[in-house]
């Protein structure tokens, strides 16, 4: 029997997406027939105690202090980017350059400019290195089932498209200053941080793009403790030590057009106190429409008018074996969690490198959320003006 040939990963960063990539590469081929076998060969950081403690706690075969070694290695394949984004042109590029696939989180990168530079790089290494952007939102079931119902023609033609991503975690004013307020370190806020999933997603699930916007951004707290307790994603930095500049936005809000001729209107915020992680989104098409809450994330709402015009919403329990990844799970209705997304995520990706065909999402697909980035930052800048993409 021929052993199934191995994928070396190294992965750069271990904490919050460190965690759920380890999560995911250790997972994904325990539960899914891959057709190359990763191998969890190094993660890279910066402190050499840290950085070995955390290759031990999730299941790395070794360690490295400078990312630059894992793409000098022999033994690894591709480049798992889960560091900060002022990192991952450096380092996606020096990859590819390298022939190593390549795995980068989102948003692709800090500016349009980073991002078609990344773009280049990716097209010029493909078909040999291939790369992808981790928005890994399109991997869980209830959002793919919802793709896969657009795609069907079960909506008809869009009209609307609503869509919000509402977090509280930097509700109180002593939530301390870490690298998502740092506009050198994270590009913007809300927006990028986690406007970016759902320009991702919108764009993905209703097959077309933004084409112009009209966009307020808010910055409520203007400084923040500097260091302090972390947990999760903030934490609490006290409230007499030194502050600094939050130099990022708090909030996103704006209105689309999109090029198929649907409006669309979303918003971002880590100010939305008691969401946690509502991720959401509503598409009204001509016939159906659909509705997506991650608080929720095992359901997908779904209304057609010609089933039953009066009934609104019903319920689809997204745990079916014929519902996208779920029949390599659990029997039905036992549902998913965060985590499953990143392990589709990681499925998907090894399957495209066996076939040698491009991933999804591509980098040319993440530049244009980060173009819509950018032109929500450039409407905010100038009034609201409506500005195209
Ligand atoms: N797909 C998602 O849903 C999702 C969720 C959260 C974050 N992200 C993205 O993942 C990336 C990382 O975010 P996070 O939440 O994991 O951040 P984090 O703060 O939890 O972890 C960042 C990691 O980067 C390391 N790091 C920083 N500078 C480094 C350097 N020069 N060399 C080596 N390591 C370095 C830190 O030590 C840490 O391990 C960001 O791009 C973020 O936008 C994606």
């Amino acid at each position: 029997m021929s052993e199934t040939e191995t994928l070396g990963i190294g992965m750069v960063g271990y904490a919050f997406m460190g965690a759920a990539h380890s999560h995911a590469w250790r997972t994904a081929p325990r539960f899914f027939d891959l057709p190359l076998a990763p191998r969890m060969a190094a993660v890279a950081g910066r402190d050499p105690d840290r950085v070995a403690a955390a290759a031990t706690r999730l299941g790395w075969e070794s360690s490295e202090t400078d990312w630059r070694r894992l793409i000098e290695r022999d033994d690894i394949d591709l480049i798992d980017i889960c560091v900060p984004g002022d990192l991952h042109a450096e380092i996606a590029i020096a990859a590819l350059e390298a022939g190593k696939h390549v795995l980068c989180e989102k948003p692709l990168a800090n500016s349009v400019a980073e991002a078609e530079q990344m773009t280049a790089a990716a097209e010029a290494a493909a078909p040999r290195a291939l790369a992808m952007c981790g928005f890994s939102y399109r991997r869980t079931p209830a959002l793919s089932l919802a793709k896969r119902l657009v795609d069907s023609g079960a909506l008809g033609s869009i009209r609307h498209v609503r869509a919000q991503y509402l977090q509280d975690w930097l509700s109180d004013e002593n939530a301390p200053l870490t690298w998502r307020l740092d506009k050198t370190k994270s590009g913007s806020g809300a927006l990028g941080d986690i406007g970016a999933h759902i320009v991702d997603a919108a764009q993905w699930i209703a097959g077309s793009n933004v084409t112009g916007v009209s966009a307020m951004l808010e910055t409520f707290v203007e400084e923040r403790p500097v260091g302090g307790d972390f947990v999760g994603l903030g934490g609490h930095g006290g409230t007499d030590g030194p502050k600094g500049p939050v130099t990022v936005d708090d909030a996103a809000i704006f209105t689309a057009r999109f090029d198929d001729g649907a409006i669309g209107v979303f918003e971002a915020t880590r100010f939305a106190l008691g969401r946690k992680n509502a991720m959401r989104l509503e598409i009204n098409g001509s016939k159906a429409a659909l509705a997506f809450d991650f608080e929720d994330l095992n359901s997908l709402w779904f209304y057609d008018s010609a089933e039953a015009p009066n009934a609104g919403f019903r319920r689809i329990l997204a745990t079916e074996p014929e519902h996208p990844y779920t029949g390599n799970w659990w029997p039905v209705g036992h549902g998913l969690g965060y985590e499953h997304a990143f392990t589709h995520q990681a499925v998907d990706l090894v399957e495209a490198i066996a076939r040698g065909e491009q991933p999804r999402p591509s980098f040319a697909e993440a530049l244009g959320v980060q173009r819509v980035l950018a032109a929500v930052e450039a409407s905010a800048a100038d009034q609201s003006r409506w500005t195209e993409v």
